[in-house]
């Protein structure tokens, strides 16, 4: 165990990867440094936290937010990881560790094949509210954790990990595929529910502007999840997502990605990817959108 005396994160190298240059962090776990946040990062908190609060009122899940409400977490300072755990543990047995960032694939995975979710342990600062192009604490704590509280979600992350270490095994492709699966549900998705439409992706929750734009702008498309059409399907990391797709319930997803993907791996190398904005004839459309200004450059 690390403990960083500075609230500087600790990069090692940034690495060329399909997605663009992405940051590469130590893989250690580290201790939550807590007493070294400053007042500005728990005035970071405290900011988005209340602005989102008021934001996500009828547009997240309401068991994102009955979770939230039930893990104890406030807006008047950054929580410790070892209180949310206190409450994690004896609900679904998940436990969140500190760490640098982004981690390299293999590492991730195995952290949440063990019910570990790992968690950043810095926060942005004040002049990145609205945007940062890498999870922070906000997104990871605020974003992520909540739902790790809903049983069927729990099992869902935890089945993903050993998806994705059996997925590392068998190459680029079917690791490309899962983590797309990964981003446009876990990050990105939203499941409808008698009163219209909400949010469960960490990645909307976590953004302002996005949380109306996804549910609200006439622009992204919203379509019905379908697995393997979900796995061709490129997407941006820049940008708001083209593509939404819509779950009826976290059973449905659990129910989808049951089976063993080997052979849904191999189907799939027969087919081409799908750009992120494009609608095919085969899609249940919920939506279409009028792709208003949709960036034109080429998604991953
Ligand atoms: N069933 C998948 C496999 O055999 C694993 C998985 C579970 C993937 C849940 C994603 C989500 O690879
Ligand atoms: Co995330």
């Amino acid at each position: 165990m690390t403990n960083p005396i500075t609230a500087t994160p600790n990069r090692v190298e940034h690495q060329l990867t399909d997605k663009g240059y992405v940051p590469v962090y130590t893989t250690a776990v580290v201790e939550q440094p807590w007493s070294s946040y400053t007042g500005d990062d728990h005035g970071v908190w405290a900011t988005l936290f209340e602005r989102q609060q008021q934001v996500l009122v009828g547009r997240a899940s309401d068991e994102f937010l009955r979770n939230q409400r039930a893990m104890g977490m406030t807006p008047d300072r950054i929580p410790r990881f070892d209180d949310l755990n206190a409450v994690l543990r004896k609900t679904t047995g998940w436990e969140l560790v500190g760490v640098e960032g982004l981690l390299p694939e293999l590492t991730f995975f195995d952290h949440l094949a063990n019910r570990r979710f790992p968690v950043t342990w810095w926060i942005r600062k004040p002049e990145q509210l609205d945007y940062l192009s890498e999870p922070d604490l906000f997104h990871d704590l605020f974003g992520h954790v909540p739902l790790l509280m809903n049983p069927v979600f729990a099992d869902y992350m935890q089945a993903y990990g050993c998806g994705g270490v059996k997925a590392h095994g068998i190459g680029p492709d079917a690791l490309a595929q899962l983590t797309r699966l990964y981003w446009y549900t876990v990050e990105f998705g939203l499941i409808a529910t008698g009163e219209g439409l909400r949010i469960y992706g960490s990645g909307i929750v976590s953004s302002g502007g996005e949380s109306r734009y996804c549910l609200e702008s006439d622009a992204p498309n919203r379509l019905g999840f379908d697995l393997l059409r979900v796995m061709r399907t490129r997407y941006r990391i820049d940008t708001f997502q083209k593509t939404y797709f819509v779950i009826d319930g976290f059973e449905q997803l659990m129910a989808a990605t049951r089976p063993d993907f080997v052979p849904y791996y191999q189907q799939l190398a027969a087919q081409p990817s799908i750009p992120a904005g494009e609608v095919l004839d085969t899609d249940r459309v919920i939506h279409r959108g009028t792709g208003e200004g949709w960036a034109t450059d080429a998604d991953f």
